[in-house]
């Protein structure tokens, strides 16, 4: 089927919503930024020969750190088409004209949390981790006085501490959204956004380590679950502190959710052996322009290499081709190679080992690296850390 890919005008977005409601079920009446334009937000269109909306999808301008820097991405959300008129290539187009654009303005990377992975796959997006949480009982939480931290309940304005500690924590890691622009910056005019109840800051010597941000739920029998949204710490003592506060409301909900930032303070006082569930939604990631998503990260300032590869990118055709990798002191550059590499590598490979998910021996025996050099040399292009993300979209 052809289709006519568009940015949607501000009195589409309205028949947009109802297309995306239709496929995910959200709520009635749209909330209000739905229907207006969000700076940042790239909302496009699918139409029909008739110019009927028949698909959407949003590029949602996210920033990701990379190694302490913000890289522009293309992530990718609320992909719907109409019913009547899905297995016509109508998504195809959609992701096809969303990468293009993204690479026009300066993305280099893009992910996405998918509702079925064979689609992206087959645009050159592969899984490359999940939102990690755990469901813990309240009771099995440690608890008692932390020295020297003190905790007080915070406000709508305490929100700005959370983004201050999100990015300490987030910034020298790899793939977590900036936070900053499209939807982020919705203002909340002084109140709790729509799905936060309250707030606990931690403080050592008056200044905040740590934030607890929490949604109540509802009920306080045994099916009563407290959400937190946000469980950041900074010092060891914070997060000590922060998981005591989530003790104490082990008698009105007996289960906290909590979100899991790898190897981070909190995760080294939380009994995670006791979480029963595994992970939550996947994740999938690809590159949009394989030069810039090179170019514009940090890399670990103690890697140093070289490596050539032949890369195929079925749908970002400007990817495709040979390429020589160069790492030196925390930066990085991809190159046009002179020779022939030995070694070729599907786009899918190139994004986990981007990620850091994988190995180039692994890749080769999942069928995604080929040639007769020895695939261990990719191992440079996983040398940064894994990805996560803490952000669904
Ligand atoms: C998922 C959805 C967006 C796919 O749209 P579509 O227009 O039917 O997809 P396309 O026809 O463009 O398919 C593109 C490719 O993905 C593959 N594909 C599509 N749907 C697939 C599925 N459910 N499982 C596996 N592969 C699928 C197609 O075979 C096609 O591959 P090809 O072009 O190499 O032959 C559509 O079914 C939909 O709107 N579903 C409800 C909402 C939803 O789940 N959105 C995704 C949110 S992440």
């Amino acid at each position: 089927m052809i289709v006519t890919v568009r940015p949607l005008a501000d009195d589409e977005l309205a028949a947009a919503w109802e297309l995306g409601r239709l496929a995910f079920g959200g709520p009635v009446p749209p909330p209000d930024w739905a229907l207006r334009p969000v700076d940042g937000l790239l909302r496009l269109g699918a139409f029909d020969a008739r110019g009927r909306l028949v698909g959407k999808a949003t590029d949602t301008g996210h920033h990701q750190w990379w190694g302490g820097r913000a890289v522009a991405t293309a992530d990718v959300g609320g992909v719907a088409v109409l019913p009547e008129h899905r297995g016509a290539g109508v998504a195809r187009a959609l992701l096809a004209d969303l990468l293009a654009r993204g690479r026009e303005r300066g993305a280099a990377v893009s992910a996405l949390f998918p509702t079925v992975s064979g689609l992206y796959r087959r645009l050159g997006w592969e899984v490359v981790g999940a939102l990690q949480r755990a469901e813990l009982d309240a009771a099995s939480l440690p608890s008692g006085p932390v020295p020297g931290v003190e905790v007080r309940p915070g406000e709508p304005a305490d929100l700005a501490v959370a983004d201050v500690l999100y990015e300490t924590l987030a910034r020298p890691r790899a793939g977590l959204l900036t936070r900053r622009g499209g939807a982020f910056d919705l203002p909340h005019e002084g109140r709790w956004p729509e799905d936060v109840d309250g707030v606990t800051v931690a403080e050592q010597s008056g200044v905040p380590t740590g934030v607890l941000v929490y949604e109540r739920g509802s009920g306080y029998g045994p099916e009563a679950r407290l959400t937190v949204h946000d469980l950041l710490a900074v010092t060891p003592e914070a997060a000590r502190a922060l998981v005591g506060v989530l003790a104490g409301w082990r008698t009105v909900t007996r289960t906290v959710r909590v979100p899991l930032l790898a190897g981070d303070a909190v995760a080294g006082v939380l009994p995670l052996e006791r979480s029963p569930g595994g992970p939550g939604a996947v994740f999938m990631h690809r590159p949009v322009d394989v030069v810039r998503a090179v170019a514009d990260r940090g890399w670990p300032a103690h890697v140093r290499g070289r490596v050539a590869f032949t890369l195929l990118d079925p749908v970002v055709t400007e990817n495709t081709g040979a390429w020589e990798l160069e790492l030196a002191d925390g930066a990085g550059e991809l190159r046009r190679a002179g020779r022939e590499p030995g070694l070729t590598l599907d786009v899918r490979a190139f994004a986990q080992l981007y990620c850091g998910v994988t190995t180039g021996h692994a890749a080769a025996l999942a069928g995604l690296v080929t040639g007769p050099d020895d695939p261990a040399a990719l191992d440079l292009l996983a040398a940064g850390p894994r990805a996560e993300l803490l952000d669904y979209f």
